[in-house]
C-alpha cells in the first residue's frame, strides 16, 4: 500500500480557531479522506505551535502560565476540530516531551554539521509573525508587512545558522522541480525572494528576555527560535528522528524507516517564507530528505477587508456548523476558494453554496428516493442503470483531476455537475409521465436504476467533503458503507430497498 503524509501549519496556542484555520485544517482533511478512500495509508498531522514570545505576553496577559495557556487552547483546537469532522491521525503540540528531543537533536546535528555560528544581531521582530523583517520589508512607517503589526528594534546575542550557505542549492531545487511550491505564483514569488543575497537566520533569543522555549543543548541561555522550533514539528511526527540513539544512528543522513518526507506541507500564503526558505534550508543542513510539495493557498477575507480580531469581523466556522451543519461549512470553503486564490466571506455567497447543496444534491436524493418508494415500493428495479455513463465517467475524471492536483474547487464543482445533470435527466425523462404509461415500465426502470447508482456515485464522491451527509445518503441506498471508488463499477442497485427520510440538507431561512 503507497503511503501519503500531510501536515498543516500547527497554529499558534494564543488565538481561537477561526474561518482561516479551519480552512487549511478541512483542506487537509479533504485530501487525507480522498487518499484513504483511494486506499493509500495516510498520516495527517495537524497541532499547535506553543513557544515564544507571542505565548509568553499572551498567557501573561491573561494571567495565566504559559502552559496554561497552551493546555487551554490546544483543547478548544482539538474540540473544534472534532466538530468540523477533521480526521487527523495526530494533533502535536510543540511543548511534547518527545518533540523538545527532537529539536534538540536537529539543532545539536546543525551545529555538529558546522552550520552554526554566534553573533551579535540588531533588527526589527514583529512578535505577530515571530520573526526579523529588513528595512525594506518594514518601510518607512516601520510596521511588520504581513498584518501590518508593531515590530521592535532588538539587539542582542544570538546563534545563527548558515542559511546563506544553502540558496544556490534552494534555487537550483525549486528550479528543477517546477511543481515543488504550487501555485506557480507563489513560487515565482519565492524565486523573486531568492534573487537577492540571502542572509543568515537567527536560530535564538536569550533566555533572559524570552524563557518559554526549548534550551539550546549547548547553551541554555539560549531557547530555539520558536519557527525553527515548530517548523521541526513535521519531522518529529513522522518518526525519522530518534533523539533517544547515539550521534551517528539518530537519522540525519541514512534515514530510519518513517513516514519522512512529508508528501505535502499545506499552509496559507502568509507562511510560505518560513516554509519554502528556512524549512528546506534546515532539512539540508541536517542531511534530511525535503519535503515532495509545498501548497501555499490564498488568504480569506470578509467582504473586502482582512479579517481581524481588532476589527472584530472574525467569522467564526463553529458558529456556522451550529446553524448550518459541518457539511455545509466544509463544502462552502472547499467549494468557494479557487485553491490558491484568495477568496472572500459573506453571508450571502455562503447561502448560495448551501444552496446547492440543498436543490441539487439534496433534491435529487429526495425525489430519486422518493420515486423509487411511489412507483416501486421501495425497491430499485432489476434494470440496467445505463443512462448517464458518458456524464459520470467524465465527472470521475474531472473529479479525480481536481482531488489529486490540488484544484479541489474544481473536482466538487465536477460532483455538483453530475447531479445537476442527473436532475436533468429527471426532468428529460419525465418518470411521473412514464409511470402513467403501461409502455413506460421499462424505461421507468432504467430511469430509476440509473438514478440511484449516480446517487452511489455522489455519495463517494462527496465523502471527502461532507462525510456525515455521504453516509447517511449510502444507508438510505441499503449501502453497508460509502462505496470506495474501486467498488463502483460492480455495484450492483437493482432489490435494494431505498429509504427516503427527511432532507439532507433542510432550507434555511435566510435571516
Ligand atoms: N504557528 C504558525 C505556523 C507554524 S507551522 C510550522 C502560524 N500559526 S497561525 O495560527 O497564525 O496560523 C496561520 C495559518 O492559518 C495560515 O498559514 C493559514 O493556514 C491559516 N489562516 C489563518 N488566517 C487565514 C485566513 N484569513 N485565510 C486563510 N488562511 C488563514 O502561522
Amino acid at each position: 500500500m503507497s503511503s501519503f503524509y500531510l501536515t498543516t501549519p500547527i497554529y499558534y496556542a494564543s488565538g481561537e480557531p477561526h474561518l482561516g484555520h479551519a480552512y487549511t485544517t478541512i483542506l487537509a482533511d479533504v485530501i487525507a479522506r480522498y487518499r484513504r478512500r483511494a486506499g493509500q495509508d495516510v498520516l495527517f498531522l495537524t497541532g499547535t505551535d506553543e513557544h515564544g514570545q507571542k505565548i509568553q505576553e499572551a498567557a501573561a496577559e491573561q494571567g495565566m502560565s504559559p502552559l496554561e495557556l497552551c493546555d487551554l487552547m490546544a483543547g478548544r483546537f482539538e474540540a473544534a476540530w472534532e466538530d468540523l469532522g477533521i480526521s487527523n491521525d495526530r494533533f502535536i503540540r510543540t511543548t511534547e516531551a518527545e518533540h523538545r528531543a527532537v529539536v534538540a537533536a536537529l539543532l545539536e546535528r546543525l551545529k555538529d554539521n558546522g552550520h552554526i555560528y554566534e553573533a551579535e544581531y540588531a533588527g526589527w521582530y514583529s512578535v505577530g509573525q515571530e520573526r526579523y523583517f529588513t528595512e525594506k520589508e518594514i518601510g518607512p512607517d516601520r510596521v511588520d508587512p504581513i498584518a501590518g503589526g508593531p515590530v521592535q528594534r532588538i539587539r542582542e546575542k544570538n546563534y545563527f545558522f548558515r542559511m546563506s550557505h544553502f540558496q544556490e542549492r534552494l534555487i537550483r531545487h525549486i528550479e528543477e522541480n517546477p511543481d515543488w511550491i504550487v501555485p506557480a505564483t507563489r513560487r515565482n514569488e519565492v524565486l523573486g525572494f531568492l534573487a537577492q543575497p540571502l542572509a543568515d537566520l537567527s536560530i535564538s533569543r536569550p533566555r533572559s528576555r524570552i524563557h518559554w522555549g526549548i534550551p539550546l543543548p549547548w547553551d541554555d541561555a539560549q531557547v530555539c527560535y520558536v519557527w525553527v522550533d515548530a517548523l521541526t514539528n513535521y519531522v518529529t511526527a513522522s518518526g525519522a528522528i530518534d533523539p533517544d540513539a547515539p550521534k551517528e544512528e539518530r537519522g540525519f543522513g541514512d534515514l530510519r524507516p518513517s513516514r519522512w518526507p512529508a508528501d505535502v506541507h499545506l499552509m496559507g500564503k502568509d507562511i510560505l517564507t518560513t516554509h519554502s526558505v528556512y524549512w528546506p534550508t534546515l532539512l539540508m543542513g541536517a542531511n534530511l530528505p525535503l519535503p515532495r510539495k509545498i501548497l501555499a493557498h490564498g488568504w480569506w477575507v470578509v467582504g473586502d477587508t482582512k479579517m481581524s480580531k481588532s476589527l472584530g469581523n472574525v467569522v467564526d466556522p463553529l458558529d456556522l456548523r451550529d446553524r448550518f451543519g459541518t457539511g455545509a461549512v466544509r463544502w462552502y470553503l472547499m467549494r468557494e476558494m479557487a485553491t490558491g486564490q484568495d477568496a472572500s466571506y459573506t453571508p450571502g455567497r455562503f447561502l448560495t453554496r448551501y444552496d446547492e447543496l440543498s436543490n441539487i444534491l439534496g433534491n435529487l436524493a429526495h425525489r430519486t428516493l422518493s420515486m423509487v418508494k411511489r412507483y416501486r415500493g421501495g425497491v430499485v428495479p432489476d434494470a440496467p442503470a445505463d443512462g448517464l455513463a458518458a456524464d459520470t465517467e467524465a465527472a470521475l475524471t474531472a473529479y479525480r483531476d481536481g482531488l489529486e492536483g490540488y484544484r479541489l474547487h474544481a473536482g466538487f464543482a465536477a460532483a455538483m455537475n453530475l447531479a445537476r445533470g442527473a436532475n436533468g435527466f429527471v426532468e428529460a425523462r419525465e418518470p411521473w409521465v412514464l409511470a402513467r404509461d403501461p409502455e413506460g415500465a421499462d424505461e421507468l426502470d432504467r430511469t430509476l436504476a440509473t438514478l440511484v447508482r449516480t446517487l452511489a456515485v455522489l455519495a463517494a464522491m462527496f465523502e471527502p467533503v461532507t462525510p456525515t451527509k455521504a453516509r447517511k445518503l449510502s444507508m438510505r441506498l441499503d449501502l453497508d458503507h460509502v462505496p470506495l471508488f474501486a467498488e463502483l463499477d460492480a455495484l450492483e442497485v437493482g432489490g435494494r430497498s431505498v429509504t427516503v427520510g427527511s432532507p439532507l440538507f433542510p432550507r434555511v431561512d435566510p435571516d
